[in-house]
């Protein structure tokens, strides 16, 4: 059965325990750990940077898998890296030279991601596939948590998927936003093999991670 990555996005744990979720959501079965950085500019909505990711380090073995919702990027590129992110995504529209930026991270010793808005065409990351190791499609518009699945990405999903094939190489399809029982089968049906999920994991406690990252592997019925 095709593999599929779950990362549990923190941004809905409990902030007041974040390194004893982190572990929790790891003994779960999370794959990576999925923190998005907000910087009330780039998206409508503030949350942590890489002194916090770097305290948070240490609870777990698990990839860091850092979403950065800001603008710009360069300048704290070398922090997130020091401060233990293994994939550093970002959004085009964060910066004027979206190639720069990716050799940067690649420079920094993290491997690059790109996300795309609703909006964002598949098309942008065409002239960067060689030099990209994920795509996240965002399913929402980024800046909060439980929001509704956006369907249409579904087909921005499939041209990414013909796209990476032909390059040959081993390129994350991540999606992001909406994601839970219901949305996660057709998303993977369309072609990713990473699962961001924030309210669908922690809902319920830390009893329930195990099956709530369950509920969203291929073929899991529930
Ligand atoms: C939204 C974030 C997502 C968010 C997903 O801007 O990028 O990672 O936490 O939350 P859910 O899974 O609740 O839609
Ligand atoms: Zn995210």
């Amino acid at each position: 059965m095709q593999n599929v990555l779950i990362s549990p996005s923190i941004l809905s744990a409990d902030f007041a325990r974040l390194g004893e979720e982190i572990a929790a959501i790891d003994q779960a079965g999370a794959d990576m750990i999925h923190i998005d950085v907000m910087d009330g500019h780039f998206v409508p909505n503030l949350t942590f940077g890489p002194p916090v990711i770097e305290k948070l380090r240490p609870c777990t073995d698990k990839p860091f898998d850092v979403h950065l919702m800001i603008a710009p990027v360069d300048p704290f590129i070398t922090a997130f890296a020091k401060a233990g992110a293994n994939i550093l995504t970002v959004h085009p529209e964060a910066g004027p030279h979206l190639h720069r930026t990716i050799q940067a991270i690649r420079a920094a010793g993290m491997r690059p991601g790109v996300a795309l808005n609703p909006a964002t065409p598949a098309s942008i990351v065409e002239p960067v596939l060689d030099d990209i190791d994920l795509i996240l499609v965002m399913s929402v518009n980024p800046g909060f948590g439980g929001q509704a699945f956006i369907d249409s990405q579904l087909r921005k999903v499939q041209q990414l998927r013909a796209m990476i094939d032909q390059t040959g190489r081993n390129i994350i399809l991540e999606i992001d936003g909406g994601l839970n029982a219901e949305t996660a089968p057709k998303a993977i049906a369309a072609g990713v093999n990473a699962i961001v999920a924030g309210s669908a994991v922690f809902k319920g406690g830390a009893s329930a991670y195990a099956n709530n990252i369950r509920a969203l592997k291929p073929g899991v019925k529930v």
